[in-house]
């Protein structure tokens, strides 16, 4: 058994359905789910990450139907974990949930001051090679987060500008995998930001997806390891994961991407130890 297994956090989409609209993909889908094709691909999703990690997966709870959702929940570092604070009073209830959970598991959980909207690892992704926040705001969290987590979680954070609301969460377009490559759709970015990443990270270490693929999110992708599951990628964007070493496994996520998600926000990872000083980054 390997012992440095990935564990992930889920929550069954037993009260799961489109209720409400707060980002486009919602729009016209209001009652529009199938809530038996959601729990079949949302079981299909948990059974291939537990093929290779371990998933733990807290109560479903009915009237919040986004918990589903639960790289929204917060923002872990080693034994900490920043609580969501939603933009949206729709999600907010989830907030108590989320923290009455990371509580029980031993964590110690840390709060943004004055409920300043902060929407967990939806828009705050560790770098895999390199000591660094990348911190995605302009439509949920707040700017003026990036400071204060970088001064909560004594990490150094790299603020990026959203600008296209289809891709409302940084997770939605932006996806560092193991070894420091990088999945992203740089449309979805404000100039500066785009020009950030460029110089943050090598040219041949990052993707910048096809519009297609960012619509499909691929870039919403789980990675554990050498695996990546997403919900669809084209042949070329396969090609290239597996010229990186990724072995891809695509899930159709459909009935989740009706509410804005996929694969990577249906999952927050656990795990996420603090780097010791002086390990080599890229
Ligand atoms: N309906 C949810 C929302 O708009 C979807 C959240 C997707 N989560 C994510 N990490 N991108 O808040």
């Amino acid at each position: 058994m390997n012992q440095h297994r990935d564990i992930f956090l889920m929550c069954a989409p037993e009260y799961f359905e489109v209720s409400y609209i707060i980002n486009p993909w919602m729009e016209g889908n209001v009652a529009h789910g199938n809530r038996a094709n959601a729990q079949g691909q949302w079981q299909a999703l948990m059974h291939a990450l537990q093929q290779v990690a371990q998933v733990e997966c807290m109560p479903a709870v009915a009237g919040v139907p986004d918990m589903v959702f639960t790289a929204n929940g917060g923002l872990l570092l080693g034994d900490q974990v920043v609580l969501s604070s939603f933009l949206h009073v729709q999600r907010q209830a989830e907030e108590a949930h989320f923290a009455a959970w990371f509580a029980a598991r031993g964590l110690r959980v840390l709060h943004m001051p004055h409920a300043l909207p902060f929407e967990g690892a939806g828009d705050a992704l560790l770098d895999r090679a390199a000591d660094l926040l990348w911190f995605g705001h302009g439509h949920r969290s707040d700017a003026a987060c990036a400071p204060l987590l970088a001064e909560l979680l004594d990490i150094e954070v790299q603020a990026v500008k959203l600008v296209d609301p289809r891709f409302y969460h940084l997770d939605t377009c932006f996806c560092p995998l193991q070894g420091g490559y990088l999945l992203y759709y740089p449309d979805a970015f404000d100039t500066a930001a785009q020009a950030c990443i460029a110089a943050r990270v090598p040219l041949e270490k990052r993707c910048a997806v096809s519009r297609e693929d960012a619509l499909n999110f691929a870039c919403n992708a789980v990675n554990s390891g050498e695996h990546v599951f997403l919900n669809h990628a084209s042949p070329a964007l396969i090609a290239q994961l597996q010229q990186w070493g990724f072995r891809v496994h695509q899930l159709a996520l459909t009935e989740f991407m009706k509410a804005g998600g996929a694969a990577k926000c249906l999952t927050l990872k656990m795990n996420e130890p603090r780097r010791k000083a002086g390990m080599p980054t890229r």
